[in-house]
């Protein structure tokens, strides 16, 4: 019986042309800038991403943290969304590694008030820290998408006041597909991106960090500072680049069947889909303990080998991925009808 995960798009396994590729991948030392393979991805990333130049990093999670490193000095006060990833799932990095303070600000699903922002941006006063940053997040973690108007808006206040935007595009392809734009529209409001290689796009490992070059060299020494510069990375990077290549493009897939799972749910009794924020392969929902028994489900799953999380923050969430077809979907919802009549 296949095994079936719907934790996330994160356990995707590479394809198979990802192995060969891997397998056969030219390399070289690419902490000496040696490795054409790598080479490749970071100018065929740059490019896509609308960028002068790129970094293959070892994680979102790095490539987010790198960034706010290579941007900020000690002391800065970065802004960052109070749901965001870097500030929920990253550790406290960003205190850690840059010595920056995290200043959240309230977001419905990835969008800010613009006047709360503005407010938020620190003037001249000599007990403030400087506003050294403005991170965004799309796809956001929520599974809505915020609009390209909104980047722009955030984007030009923070050029009003000379401020750099990170933008956390761990999901940058979803997020593009579902609003129907190419991916250097969104980058073109943000000084820096971080994509994953890892996630929808099926790469085994990595992540990409774009900017201008300036940016990427001092990343590049970032990397370095951070104990990520890597030897032989090619072999990754060979999977990176049929992720950007022929992976993306399938991402309407993982976006459908989300929606065909939502409607599949709305079968079992109690169960509150959050239609509203269906926008990319990530389904939400809430259930009483009583209709949907926690423990009964994650463990009755795992015993016909599907794998899903536990409720996060209040929520159900179930991710659809390239390693999920519909009869898959059909398969859970019987699995849990089983369960749920015991
Ligand atoms: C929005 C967002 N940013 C960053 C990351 C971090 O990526 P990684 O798991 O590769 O460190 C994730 C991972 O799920 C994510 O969802």
């Amino acid at each position: 019986m296949k095994n079936l995960d719907f934790r996330s798009d994160t356990v995707t396994q590479p394809t198979e042309k990802m192995r060969q590729a891997m397998a056969n991948a030219v390399v070289g030392d690419d902490v000496y800038g040696d490795d054409p393979t790598m080479n490749k991805l970071e100018m065929m990333a740059a490019e896509i991403l609308g960028k002068e130049a790129a970094l293959f990093v070892p994680s979102g999670h790095f490539g987010n943290q790198v960034s706010i490193l290579t941007h900020t000095n000690r002391g800065n006060e970065i802004i960052v969304g109070h749901d965001a990833h870097i500030v929920w799932h990253e550790v406290g990095a960003a205190a850690v590694i840059s010595g920056v303070q995290v200043r959240t600000i309230h977001t419905e699903n990835g969008v800010v008030d613009l006047d709360e922002l503005k407010g938020m941006i620190r003037g001249e006063d000599i007990h403030y820290p400087d506003t050294g940053l403005v991170c965004m997040e799309n796809a956001h973690g929520t599974g809505k998408v915020v609009p390209l108007e909104h980047m722009k808006e955030v984007y030009e206040i923070a050029k009003n006041h000379g401020i750099p935007v990170h933008l956390d595009g761990a999901r940058l392809f979803n997020a593009a597909l579902a609003l129907g734009v190419e991916a250097a529209e969104l980058t073109q409001y943000c000084d820096s991106v971080n994509i994953c290689l890892s996630k929808g796009l099926a790469a085994p490992v990595g992540s990409i960090v774009a900017g201008t070059k300036e940016f990427i060299n001092k990343a590049r020494k970032n990397r370095k500072l951070m104990g990520g510069g890597m030897r032989q990375v090619g072999i990754l990077g060979a999977a990176g680049l049929i992720a950007m290549t022929d992976m993306v493009e399938r991402l309407y897939i993982d976006h459908d069947n989300a929606k065909y799972l939502a409607d599949r749910l709305k079968e079992i009794k109690g169960l509150s889909v959050l239609e509203d924020r269906l926008d990319i392969n990530m389904v939400f929902f809430n259930a009483t303990e009583e209709d949907f028994p926690e423990e009964k489900i994650v463990n009755g799953l795992f015993e016909r080998n599907i794998k899903v999380n536990g409720i996060e923050g209040g929520e159900w969430r179930f991710v659809t991925n390239k390693d999920i077809e519909r009869e898959d979907i059909d398969r859970l919802i019987i699995a849990l009808k089983e369960i749920l009549d015991k």
